[in-house]
């Protein structure tokens, strides 16, 4: 045995003998000097290694690269791969450990990553979706499960959370996020890492989350996917970083950086973001990705001149593994060699890699998150109930005219109609990782199981949404034509009672590359809508969508609309849950839903403008033919009952900077059901040396009353909820007067005023 392969074998055994999971913590408090070891024994060949991702082939989340399976075989045996991607399954991931832990000279273990976006098997809802449940709680305990899920078919590194504000509902990725607020998005993107990751990475139940994507992504100009960010100083600290610095600070083990142009910089070659702001700045010790071949992109960017330069360009500016690009794998040792690239940054970005590797006790046991017995001991029933039960909270009711949700025990035949009414398949969404298709619970199946014997349930399809094949890598081919349909659901829904009418948008419509310019809803579903209502007017409009829809004629016509997004697998029984009243809808939109697409990007955060709305003028910010706000504004939803807001009681009326004030409200359920609200606390900084929004949220709290109660509800306001990057760059409180509001959506509020000194 060489040398150097002695020394690893016996830091491998020493790993082993710490099984126990104190053991393993104390472990983890030497890996500073277990990583240097190890770098102490790598070739330049093998340290580039370290920062090469392949792709497993197993499923295509981007264009493959030019290297065959055979090559890659030979480089994975030589020591030459930092981790994989779409490799699943418990046997696929120890084939692929195998051809490294038993050829290669150093033995150092892969991690295998996959986009385990809303869940592995069980599909919850998509993030945007869920996020509007607004509990943490449960959103941490769906990280937790596909946690579980993934591990148990040898995936240990999840492409989550995406936090990536997004203000651009024809921007298709709004959907994999939380929308378009920092301070929600913030601690969404905290309880999802600590339900990956749990209090210990090293637990064989829990796996490595990434941060995603650093950064201004969420931003494309023009909704339109990968293209071009332009935001300045203010809204890249304000708006897009904090969500960032968040999940850095929870200890989220990865980052991956952008495709986009930020500035003039595509954000992979970003040094500013990547090595000055997230590992100098915010101090942060673990490994960056690139996204999917984004560093040889930056040639088509015309940033690099070859993939040559590109790599040089990337791992100077701190982007520390390459997926699937070929960019350093080819051309870092030469870059080394010819001193363009100093052997210190490989170095660094090796130490980060090695350090996560450790902390996921990987050196420990290389097969950990590969074991057979994982899958067996899943209790899947118990990933559907909370699929169910997620799925209800994250359900927002818009409109309920005249009470006609819950529905009533006098309805007794139900018509339930349109193109997504009995699908299967969109309930799970794009990113469905492993989720079959077909497999949710439908709404005519929800429906179905929610009735008794003595509710009639008609079904009829009106028209299909689209046409052809629905997949990742295909959009879905809108049906604008076929109407055949249309008669058997007039005929359907003249007979009934009332009519579910099931519409909105496909799985695929929404994710990745799915930008559009409409955002209605598409094909024929308007002109069904119509007929359908023509003949009865008793219509409950249940929405299945992955971003805010243009739904203006529905808004003002249809008495009932639910927005149910794509909820996962148990998504028809948790729309039935809330339709007959069996579970009161809670949810609150995360993202302002628009009066017309023209709007977009719309948000409710804005500045105030030189020229906030005057009606009576021409010559103010606004539109002439539509109003400027929302249709349906950010926090907003129904309940079955009514909670009243009293009035905002201070503390104080001033406040010092190490000071704070309470701010309470007296909330009461003025209704006779007992229900959930989110009560919302934005803050307003009158003037300060950069011009602020005119309202951010900073603080909510989920209030659970019976009828008739009522309770106090108590925020304080800290002097970290005043600051912000100023004109200065600093992050800090400016004195001055401040406005609060409290109130059930981030446009009815109750308002107060303080002043910090
Ligand atoms: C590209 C996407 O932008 C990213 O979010 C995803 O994690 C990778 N492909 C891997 O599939």
């Amino acid at each position: 045995m060489k040398k150097s392969n002695i020394i690893l074998a016996a830091l491998i055994t020493c790993f082993s003998a710490t099984a126990q999971k104190s053991e393993i913590k104390s472990s983890i408090e030497n890996v500073e000097s277990k990583v240097d070891s190890v770098l102490s024994l790598m070739t330049l060949e093998e340290k580039v290694g370290q920062l090469v991702q392949y792709n497993g082939s197993w499923d295509l989340t981007g264009p493959a690269s030019e290297l065959g399976s055979k090559q890659k075989e030979d480089n994975l045996k030589r020591g030459m791969v930092g981790s994989m991607l779409n490799v699943l399954s418990v046997d696929a991931t120890t084939e692929a450990q195998k051809l490294v832990m038993e050829n290669s000279r150093l033995k150092i273990p892969l991690m295998f990553g996959y986009d385990v976006i809303h869940g592995y098997k069980t599909i919850f809802p998509v993030p945007l979706g869920e996020t509007a449940s607004w509990d943490l709680e449960a959103m941490e305990e769906t990280a937790r499960i596909a946690a579980l899920e993934s591990v148990a078919h040898g995936v240990n590194w999840t492409f989550s959370p995406m936090i990536d504000i997004s203000k651009d509902a024809r921007w298709g990725r709004i959907m994999e996020g939380s929308g378009e607020d920092p301070y929600l998005t913030s601690l969404v993107a905290i309880a999802k890492i600590k339900g990956y990751q749990g209090d210990d990475l090293a637990d064989p139940k829990t796996i490595a989350a990434t941060a995603k994507h650093f950064a201004g992504y969420g931003f494309s100009e023009a909704g339109r996917d990968y293209n071009t960010v332009h935001v300045g100083e203010n809204e890249l600290h304000n708006t897009i970083l904090p969500p960032f610095k968040a999940a850095a600070d929870a200890g989220v083990a990865t980052f991956m950086n952008s495709f986009n142009d930020l500035d003039g910089t595509p954000a992979t070659g970003s040094k500013m973001l990547q090595r000055d702001i997230l590992k100098q700045d915010w101090n942060w010790d673990g490994f960056v990705v690139s996204d999917w071949g984004s560093i040889t992109e930056m040639v088509n960017h015309g940033f690099a001149r070859d993939r040559k330069h590109a790599a040089e360009i990337a791992l100077k500016a701190g982007s520390d593994m390459d997926m699937e690009g070929g960019a350093y794998e080819s051309s870092l040792v030469e870059l080394v060699n010819e001193g363009k690239v100093d052997e210190a940054l490989i170095n660094d970005a090796v130490k980060r890699v090695l350090r996560v590797k450790f902390k996921m006790g990987l050196f420990e046991d290389p097969y950990r998150y590969s074991n057979p017995e994982l899958a067996a001991q899943l209790n899947m029933e118990e990933h559907r109930q909370v699929a169910r039960d997620v799925a209800k909270k994250s359900i927002v009711l818009l409109k309920n005219e005249k009470n006609l949700l819950p529905l009533s025990s006098s309805v007794k035949n139900i018509a339930v109609i349109g193109p997504l009414a009995d699908d299967k398949n969109t309930p799970i969404g794009n990113w469905r990782a492993q989720g079959e298709a077909n497999s949710a619970v439908s709404i005519l199946e929800g429906v179905k199981n929610a009735v008794g014997k003595n509710v009639k349930v008609t079904y009829a399809k009106g028209a299909d949404l689209g046409v052809g094949e629905r997949s990742f890598l295909k959009p879905l081919e809108i049906n604008t034509t076929n109407k055949s349909g249309f008669k058997a659901a007039v005929d359907a829904a003249r007979k009934a009672d009332l009519v579910i009418l099931a519409l909105g948008e496909d799985a695929f419509q929404s994710g990745e590359g799915r930008s559009q310019v409409n955002i209605g809803l598409a094909g024929v579903q308007m002109e069904l809508m119509k007929e359908i209502y023509a003949v009865n007017k008793n219509v409950v409009l249940v929405l299945q969508n992955g971003r805010p829809l243009e739904i203006s004629w529905a808004a003002e016509n249809i008495p009932a609309i639910v927005v149910a997004w794509q909820l996962g697998t148990e998504s028809g029984n948790a729309i039935a849950d809330v339709l007959f009243g069996k579970y009161n809808p809670s949810g609150k939109l995360p993202v302002s839903f628009p009066r017309a697409v023209g709007q977009e990007p719309l948000y409710y955060n804005q500045k105030m403008t030189g020229r906030p709305t005057n009606p009576t003028d021409v010559t103010y910010s606004a539109y002439t033919d539509e109003e400027k706000t929302a249709l349906y504004p950010f926090g907003y939803g129904l309940s079955y009952t009514t909670f009243k807001y009293g009035d905002i009681k201070l503390s104080s009326n001033e406040m010092t900077q190490d000071g704070s004030i309470q701010v309470t409200v007296p909330l009461t359920n003025a209704g006779s059901k007992a229900g959930k609200e989110v009560v919302q606390l934005y803050l307003r900084d009158l003037v300060a040396s950069t011009t602020r929004p005119v309202k951010e949220l900073k603080g909510f709290e989920l209030v659970e009353l019976q009828p008739g109660e009522t309770k106090e509800i108590t925020f304080t306001i800290t002097n970290d909820l005043l600051e912000f990057y100023n004109a200065e760059k600093k992050w800090t409180s400016e004195p001055g007067e401040f406005q609060v509001m409290i109130g059930g959506n981030s446009m009815d509020l109750k308002t107060d005023s303080f002043q910090l000194n």
